[in-house]
């Protein structure tokens, strides 16, 4: 077993990041056998597939360093790095692009919700942003990948490139990549916004009321919940009472995915009640969940050079394992002699 994920370092950790994957990523890190390994990373080379501040990028790329080691991330057991201290995710997005297909990437929803009608005004880096995140897995030849609902695709992507590559220039029984397969929480693994039931939570959404970040003080996370959007009808007794009611839903599911417990295991417990009664609930919850993430998060932020020191030896031990993988992809496609 070979876990492998990533996150953009824009932006804060937010509470959709947490429970969509970094919450999973903490748990098979710390349920990993002997001769697992688990690869975390921050990738910096994806959020130049933006417009982006080259200061802020590389002061965002340490604080979600800190922000995944304050959740759990253990440096000393898993492998954590920055993509752009591993030159082989570069240079194996470049390799994989002769097998990827435009027709493949023409169908990613993030390319198409990101370029909207201005496709002709994007980064070449935002359409090709999929085979870099193929890349990113296939070079550690990675069994599975802790993601979001919202990262399936492109996941899917990765396994349609690896099929076609070790079909193309391997035999069957020596593959050059294995097919990775994508980790979704069954509980959370879609987290929407607090100010539309219907819009994912995101770092990119202007509204801060949006999200609950993970470094949000008590007051802060308070307000968000009380100010989150609902309607005026109760909760119901059973789930089917959801239905039609996404902000509602949202709600639940996060208290349910804090809980470690069901849809219905909350509403058995609050079914009749008003969001007067639940908000208030639910946000001592996360502010209990919080509390220790974000003391520990201040804290490692004031040492950046111990921040710089555990990014410079996992991005060794990523290249170290990378390495292989890149000279057997060279050797397939007939560039070196193998
Ligand atoms: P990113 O940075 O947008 O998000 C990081 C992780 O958080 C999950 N996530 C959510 N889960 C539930 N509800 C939400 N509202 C929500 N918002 C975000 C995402 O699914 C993701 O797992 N392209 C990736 C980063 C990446 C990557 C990779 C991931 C680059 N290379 C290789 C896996 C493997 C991204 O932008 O995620």
């Amino acid at each position: 077993m070979r876990v492998v994920s990533g996150i953009q370092p824009t932006g804060n950790l937010h509470l959709g990041n947490y429970l969509g994957a970094i919450r999973n990523w903490v748990r098979m890190q710390d349920d990993l056998g002997d001769g697992e390994q688990c690869l975390f990373f921050l990738a910096d080379l994806h959020a130049i597939s933006m417009p982006h501040d080259p200061a802020e990028l590389h002061k965002g790329t340490l604080e979600m360093a800190a922000a995944l080691v304050a959740c759990g991330i253990d440096p000393s057991r898993s492998v954590l790095f920055n993509q752009a201290q591993v030159p082989q995710h570069a240079e194996l997005q470049w390799l994989l692009g002769g097998t990827a297909r435009m027709g493949w990437l023409n169908r990613m929803t993030q390319w198409k919700d990101k370029a909207g009608k201005n496709r002709e005004g994007q980064s070449v880096a935002l359409f090709t942003y999929p085979v870099l995140q193929a890349a990113d897995v296939l070079l550690y030849q990675a069994t599975h990948v802790p993601v979001g609902e919202d990262q399936k695709q492109h996941l899917e992507l990765a396994r349609d490139i690896a099929q076609k590559f070790n079909n193309d220039f391997a035999s069957e029984d020596a593959p050059v990549f294995t097919l990775p397969d994508p980790i979704v929480p069954p509980q959370a693994a879609r987290i929407m916004s607090l100010r539309d039931g219907m819009a994912k939570m995101s770092k990119s959404d202007p509204s801060e009321m949006s999200r609950v970040n993970l470094a949000d003080d008590a007051d802060t996370v308070m307000k968000k919940v009380k100010k989150a959007k609902t309607d005026p009808e109760p909760l119901p007794s059973e789930e089917g009472g959801l239905a039609g009611r996404p902000e509602a839903l949202n709600l639940v599911t996060i208290y349910a995915a804090l809980t470690d417990g069901s849809v219905a295991n909350v509403l058995r417990d609050f079914g009749g009640e008003g969001f007067g009664k639940f908000k208030p609930a639910l946000g001592e919850l996360l502010v209990e969940t919080l509390r220790p993430i974000s003391e520990r998060f201040t804290s490692l932020l004031e040492d950046r050079e111990a921040l710089d020191a555990i990014l410079a030896r996992g991005a060794a031990q990523a290249r170290e394992i990378a390495v292989p993988t890149l000279t057997k992809t060279y050797e397939a496609l007939g560039l070196v002699r193998g």
